[in-house]
């Protein structure tokens, strides 16, 4: 790593190539120009997928970045550069790369494969951008404390709501002063559901259009049994009071089509992650139609936070997408480049 004043230079391994892996990829070589001038030079020396990588131990060009984004899924070690079986780790160890960017998927009951790749990563003090929700609704302060030992950053303004600075806010806009309660939608696919229901579909259908929609996670349970939500809102807790919850201490309530009884002209149904005097819940709620958060529809995200100046802030956005969720790494990246600068 090379950290002049006038410009920074950062290898990267990209830990999963699926949704997220690619649209970061290719927002890196449509931003390549951009991040020169701003003094940035970035070369992603690595890429994994579940069953190898494609290791370039100089960089991938912008060229060889596109052509890689067009193999087929699972696909990289049978490409020129492929090595099968070679994992995150191993790239980790061989290649020390400067930045890892962890995009496997979230796993809430070991935290893995992204839990082991954050350790190492850090253990080899490495910088760590995270898409991947579960290894710090898991093992949060356990994270901070080695990435600090370490002396390396750990970045996850993807993790909750990507594509809109909810996190930025919070650490950077409200310091000094406490937050009294959160209260958000935080999933994007059962905020669409009940939008649906909200417009007369019944249950199953308002799945199946999430299904075709291609909004459902593979596991529909982390949508439906508030797995998601859950993680994301133990994330935000965690890092406004600098706390340890777990994603298995949030009080989750299923969103099943039971809801379905509840939704009338006058009233409808949120799915609403709340933390308020120390207890964290995900559950549905019923609210008034002509609530804020009723306002809320499809895949938009929503949080309000109350202040002890008792101000409540809301803030809307997407939540996820893969170009929004490249859009919050690349901004992650920066913020690295930019602390290493100095
Ligand atoms: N999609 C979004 O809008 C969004 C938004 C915010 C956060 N996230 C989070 O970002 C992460 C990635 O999401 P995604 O939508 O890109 O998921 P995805 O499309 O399922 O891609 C996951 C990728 O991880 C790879 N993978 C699985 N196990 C691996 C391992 N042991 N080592 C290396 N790679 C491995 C998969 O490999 P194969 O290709 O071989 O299957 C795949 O390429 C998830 O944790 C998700 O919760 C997603």
């Amino acid at each position: 790593m090379s950290a002049k004043r006038e410009e920074v230079s950062l290898t990267l391994l990209i830990s999963g190539f699926g949704t997220v892996g690619r649209a970061f990829t290719r927002l890196l070589v449509r931003k390549r120009d951009y991040l020169v001038r701003e003094g940035i030079n970035v070369k992603v020396v690595c890429i994994t997928d579940s069953k190898g990588g494609a290791v370039k131990e100089d960089g991938f060009t912008a060229e060889e970045l596109m052509e890689l984004t067009k193999v087929k899924r699972s696909g990289l070690s049978e490409t020129k550069w492929g090595i099968r079986g070679f994992t995150t780790t191993d790239g980790l160890d061989k290649l020390k790369p400067d930045v890892l960017i962890e995009v496997t998927p979230s796993n809430y009951e070991t935290g893995e494969p992204g839990l082991q790749h954050v350790m190492r990563a850090l253990e080899n003090s490495c910088h760590v951008i995270l898409a991947n929700k579960a290894p710090l609704a898991l093992k949060f302060k356990y994270i901070m404390s080695l990435a600090k030992r370490k002396g390396s950053l750990v970045k996850y303004k993807a993790t909750v709501m990507a594509g809109t600075p909810l996190l930025d806010l919070i650490i950077h806009g409200l310091k000094g002063a406490k937050v009294l309660y959160i209260k958000g939608i935080l999933n994007g696919t059962t905020n669409f559901i009940l939008s649906c229901l909200e417009r007369g579909l019944g249950w199953d259908e308002a799945l199946h259009v999430a299904r075709e929609k291609g909004i459902m996670e593979a596991d529909p349970r982390l949508d439906l049994e508030g797995w998601d939500p859950a993680a994301k809102l133990v994330i935000l807790v965690n890092t406004i009071y600098d706390s340890d919850y777990s994603v298995k201490d949030v009080k989750r309530k299923s969103l099943t089509k039971e809801v379905v009884r509840l939704i009338d002209d006058e009233f409808t149904v949120r799915y609403l992650a709340i933390f308020e005097k120390g207890q964290l819940k995900v559950e549905p709620v019923r609210i008034h139609r002509s609530d804020f958060l009723a306002q809320v529809k499809n895949t938009y995200n929503c949080v309000e936070l109350r202040t002890e100046y008792d101000n409540v802030i809301r803030i809307l956005g997407k939540g996820a997408g893969g170009t929004e969720t490249a859009f919050s790494i690349l901004s992650d990246l920066m913020s690295i480049a930019k602390y290493l600068r100095g």
